[in-house]
């Protein structure tokens, strides 16, 4: 199949703050240089929010990540579960066709799909409300055939009950996950044959059927408001500051931020320390002219010089770069020091021009990348 963005595409994507929150903290888990590491999860973060991966949701986790926008593209493109194309703003109806699920009527539950919702996988539904796909082997086998819709799998289907499941959707309904059939798990449909002294401990349902009618919302998109556990590797404070971040919409910070003083409380004086907190490295070339802030009027938007994200951007201020014609001005020898000392971005001056590229931005002129990052909405200030 052949998968690529989709024709129509929203002008601008942004996490809601609590998954940005969510988002900063996973990135935290790899070490420097390696955040392209947290690509699949971030991806996925925006695809729950949104119910489908938009280009400017991943040019933005791109950007987050440091990451050009074509290898964003290339892991939402290989990847099945990622959703290229909207889906049903009630739910997006995954059929196993697998053979287990084929052999027990996987086809009578796509039919179901066709007839009520879209004669195509991937078509919405005439209101909008749903679409479906055929999907590989979802593991649930021994409950076949089964689907899963939004966050939960639907087992031991019929044809009948996908069409009631669907219906019970647009009604605003949540149904029970699970068995459809009355079986708590996967025993056998007629009672257990062994191990008959089981003890459930008498929860109504199975573990993950008690779970999804715990938090009670199948299809619910995940939008910040779920318990905010975000970053239990960074230990208890980092959670408590999760937390506050999802009701402030505060950005969670970076490990090193978080070994600093709270901004309020510094004084002015140490203010400085802490935001220059770039030792730089020994190293060739020749440290250009900086400055220790922006002049009058502010400093200029440098992601507008492609290859040069939010986190660049703040290493350039915090090393004593603000502006387009600080950047033209650096010589050979100014980018070698430059380039030795972008920590865990070493080289990114020569690789991706940036001199070049400030010359006209400087001159107040457009570069082919920053008018398509204007026109895209990208990197507002
Ligand atoms: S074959 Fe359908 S879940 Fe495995």
């Amino acid at each position: 199949m052949l998968r690529r963005l989709h024709k129509d595409q929203p002008d601008s994507f942004a996490f809601t703050p609590a998954n940005q929150a969510w988002a900063e903290a996973q990135i935290t888990k790899y070490p420097e240089g390696r955040q392209a590491s947290a690509i699949i999860p971030l991806l996925w973060r925006a695809q729950e929010q949104e119910g489908w991966l938009t280009r400017p949701a991943i040019e933005s986790v791109c950007n987050m990540l440091d990451m050009a926008f074509i290898r964003g593209l290339e892991v939402a493109s290989f990847y099945f579960m990622f959703q290229l194309q909207p889906v049903g703003s009630v739910a997006h109806i995954q059929v196993c066709g697998t053979t287990s699920c084929m052999i027990c009527g996987a086809e009578d539950l796509v039919s179901v799909c066709k007839e009520k919702i879209a004669k195509k996988a991937h078509q919405l539904s005439a209101d909008g409300k749903f679409s479906w796909e055929e999907v590989e082997c979802l593991g649930s086998c021994a409950n076949a055939p089964m689907a899963q819709i939004g966050k939960d799998y639907f087992e031991d289907l019929t044809a009948a009950r996908m069409g009631e499941l669907i219906d019970e959707l647009a009604a605003g309904k949540v149904p029970t996950p699970g068995p459809q059939n009355g079986r708590y798990a996967a025993e056998p449909l007629g009672g257990l044959t062994t191990l008959k002294d089981f003890d459930s401990g008498q929860k109504k349902y199975n573990a993950s059927v008690q779970l999804a009618v715990d938090i009670g919302d199948t299809v619910k998109r995940i939008d910040g408001t779920e318990v905010p556990l975000l970053a239990p590797w960074q230990g208890k404070s980092a959670n408590s500051n999760a937390k506050s971040n999802t009701k402030a919409a505060k950005p969670a910070q970076p490990k090193a931020a978080q070994k600093a003083k709270p901004a309020e409380k510094m004084t002015p004086a140490a203010k400085p320390k802490v935001e220059a907190a770039v030792a730089p490295a020994e190293g060739p070339g020749t440290k250009p002219a900086t400055l220790d802030a922006a002049r009058d009027g502010g400093a200029d938007n440098l992601k507008m010089i492609k290859g040069v994200g939010p986190k660049l951007e703040s290493l350039l201020h915090r090393l004593g770069f603000f502006h387009f014609d600080q950047v033209a001005a650096w010589t050979a020898d100014e980018i070698a020091w430059v380039d030795q000392n972008l920590e865990g971005f070493k080289g990114r001056v020569s690789r991706d021009n940036w001199v070049a590229q400030a010359g006209p931005l400087s001159r107040g002129e457009e570069t082919e990348f920053s008018q398509r990052a204007k026109k895209d909405g990208m990197y507002k200030k």
